[in-house]
Order: structure tokens, then sequence, then C-alpha cells
């Protein structure tokens, strides 16, 4: 048995460090509202940056604001094994959603320095900017960038509802740094997570080793007829925007049930114009969300889609625009990491089974670049993207004890040259 077996973490620490973080943008309901590149969002960076500055971490920050906080190895000049997640939120998020994930890294960093242990590689701590993409779509943009699927002027020109850009609102906050974005070699990358799902705790495990993520795209559609007023204009006369909305909304459903159970989709956001009662919709904004596990079945959604609302738009006699603002293939993580993390879940003899993520992560984009796995955890009833999102303080510690163990398969142990 390796010295790194005996390793441990500190549950408690890291449990009162994701409280204390939770306070930045706290809502009623227990929750956080923390959107991305606000000020909250600073005070959530700041807070994390003290706590590594804390721990003897030396902090770069790139061009997208992803935040890289380094513990060095014995060896300097490899590339070091990377692990964390996002600290924006849902606006009616939860506590856990990607915070976790960055205060397990910090947590395994506090731990080791309390132990004196030391690695060959560097481990590094990273905050990615603007995971959620609520504020700014699409989602993972600032990890998309650094795996060179989006550019960074494309992600800059992002606006939010009210016109911001985030090449903007980055700089206002004060965390567009000069690194250049992808310009930072990882030798392996982990990202723990809550599962954000029922199936870990409905099976009874304490750990999912993710092996890899469902595909996604996203859309934003426009339907427009004509305003008129509600009193006058006969029922056949009418172009309203807004039923054409709802008959979109009906179909999205239907063709999701039609590819049940792995097809996933949903209208999550609608607005109509000019919203007044007595105004026939003249214009309605909707953004679709798709996802499903195999690549070829969601290009397949994306016609029955294309098909489908065309065929509405053309029998209400409305202007139709789609744009697809999001495609992410479905990933398979890298054989080894996953390995790894199998591997730590035995050896810290936590109950374990594989699974694939719904959700998107940065892990995804990451993956693209570098050999990437993740590290689940169950959440309570499965809920996520809600104020009363939940995972338990033991999980909690049980996912950062696997994390530990796979960051340090990969980063060697002192003198050790196995990676
Ligand atoms: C990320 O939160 C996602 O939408 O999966
Ligand atoms: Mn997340
Ligand atoms: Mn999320």
């Amino acid at each position: 048995m390796s010295e790194a077996r005996n390793l441990s973490i500190d549950g408690g620490r890291l449990w009162a460090s994701i409280m204390e973080m939770a306070k930045i943008g706290a809502t009623v309901k227990g929750g956080c509202n923390r959107l991305a590149l606000t000020d909250l969002d600073r005070e959530a960076r700041d807070l994390f940056a003290g706590w590594c500055r804390d721990a003897s971490c030396t902090i770069r920050i790139d061009q997208m604001g992803n935040i890289f906080a380094r513990r060095a190895g014995l060896d300097d000049t490899l590339a070091p094994v990377v692990t964390g997640s996002h600290l924006d939120t849902q606006p009616t998020g939860g506590k856990f959603d990607g915070v976790y994930g960055v205060l397990a890294g910090l947590e395994l960093i506090r731990s080791l320095n309390d132990l004196g242990y030391q690695t060959k590689r560097s481990i590094e701590v990273v905050v990615w900017t603007n995971e959620e993409g609520c504020r700014f779509p699409p989602s993972m943009v600032a990890s998309g960038v650094f795996a060179g699927k989006f550019s960074l002027a494309e992600a800059y020109a992002v606006t939010d509802p009210d016109g911001v850009t985030l090449g903007d609102a980055l700089a206002r906050i004060g965390y567009a740094g000069d690194e250049a974005v992808g310009r930072h070699p990882i030798h392996a990358y982990f990202e723990a997570h809550i599962e954000q799902g029922p199936i870990l705790e409905a099976e009874g495990k304490t750990i999912g080793v993710v092996t890899g993520a469902q595909g996604m795209r996203w859309y934003e559609v426009t339907l427009t007829g004509a305003e008129s007023h509600a009193g006058t204009t006969p029922m056949e006369r009418r172009k309203d925007a807004l039923l054409g909305a709802a008959r979109l909304i009906a179909l999205v459903n239907g063709i999701a049930l039609a590819g049940a159970p792995d097809a996933r989709l949903t209208v999550g956001m609608i607005e109509a114009f000019p919203n007044s009662r007595n105004v026939i919709p003249g214009q309605t904004f909707c953004t679709i969300d798709t996802r499903h596990p195999v690549d070829a079945t969601l290009t397949a959604l994306d016609a029955d889609l294309r098909d489908g609302i065309g065929a509405i738009a053309a029998d209400m006699g409305l202007e139709l625009e789609i744009e697809e603002i999001l495609y992410s293939p479905p990933v398979t993580f890298d054989a080894d990491c996953v390995a790894a993390v199998a591997d730590a879940a035995a050896a810290t003899g936590h109950a374990s089974m594989q699974i694939v993520s719904g959700a998107g992560h940065d892990a995804c984009n990451i993956a693209a670049v570098a050999p990437a796995a993740m590290i689940f955890i169950p959440c309570v009833d499965g809920i996520s993207h809600n104020e009363i999102e939940h995972a338990s303080q033991a999980d909690c510690a049980a996912g950062c004890e696997v994390l530990l163990h796979a960051v340090l398969a990969k980063a060697g142990e002192a003198g050790n040259d196995a990676c």
C-alpha cells in the first residue's frame, strides 16, 4: 500500500468553507443567486483567492478570468494535475453546484499542507468563468475558449439581457487576467461535482465514477407575427406569436417523450413582446435545451425540431429564426483517469458505480485537450438548479477523499516516478 493510501481530508473544514461561500448571494430559501461576473461573483472569487493564498498557493488568471491556484510540486517544470469547477450559480441555484468541486480541490491542498505531503507534479485548483451560461449564454464558455471551441473575441462579445458584454463585465469585476487562454498545460483534470440527478441516491452509492457525459444542443428561437388589438382583431385574422410559442413548447415536449427515456428537451426561457395584456403578442423569443447521450440521435432530434417548428410557423403565418448557440457532443472521459477515480473509491472504501453525466460540465470541454474524468456524489432527491439543492457533509467528504487519491495517483508521490 502506498503512503498516499493513508491520507485523508478534513470534512468539517470543507463543509464550513461551502457554507461560508454560500453566504455570498444567499437567497431566502437557502440557495444562492450568484450570476457570472456580477459583484457577488467577484466576492466569491476574492474569498476563494484569499483562501488559496493563505494555503501558500500562487494564483494565475487568464484572459477569460479562469483562476488557477497552484501548489508547487517537487518538479515545477512538469504539467500540473488540475482540479476544480465553477463558482457562478443559476438565479435560483443551490450551494453545491460547482462550488463543491472548487472547494473540494482547495480542501485537498489544505490537507496536503497540513500533512507536509509533497507531490512530484504541481496541483492546481481552477475556477472556470461562467459555467452556467444563464447570464452569458452559452454555458461552459470559458472552458470552451480554453479548449479552442470558441475564440476569445466570440466569448467577449456575448451579451447579457441588458446588453452588457462578457468582456466588459469581466473587466469591471477586475478578473480579466493576462495569461493567454489555453496556454496552460494540464497533465490530468479531475472535477468533483454533485450528481444533479437521482441515480446514486436510488442505487445507494456514495461515489459516481463518471465515464462520460451526454451531448447537448442549445437553440434560440424567435417567432414573429403581428401585434394588434386584443378586442378588435377577429380570431381568424391573428398572427399570435405567443400561441406559436405555446405550440412549439408542446412540440418540444412531444419530441422528448417520443425519445424516452434518454431524450431530454426543455424550453427554459420565454419572452413575449410587447407583453401587454390587451395586445396580441407580435413576437416571442424562447430557448430550447436538447440533450441525448448518442450523437446521431441528437442530430435526429435537431431535424425533428427544425421540421416541427417550421411546420408550426408556416401553418400560423409566422416568421421564424432558429439559431443554434451551443453544440457539445457526447464525451467519453479518459480511461486512465476514470480508472484512477474507480481505484480511489475502492482504496477509500466508498461504494461506487459508473455513471454518465446528464449535465454539462467544464470537464467535457477540457476532455478535448487533456485526459479528464469526474467524480460525482449524491444530492438529495436528485434535485439541482434549485435553492433546496443539498448534499450531505459525509458525502461531500467522501467525494473529496476520492478526489485526493485520484489526484495523487496522477501527481505522483514524492520521490515516486510512477506517473
Ligand atoms: C449545466 O449546468 C448544464 O446545463 O448542464
Ligand atoms: Mn455545475
Ligand atoms: Mn449548474
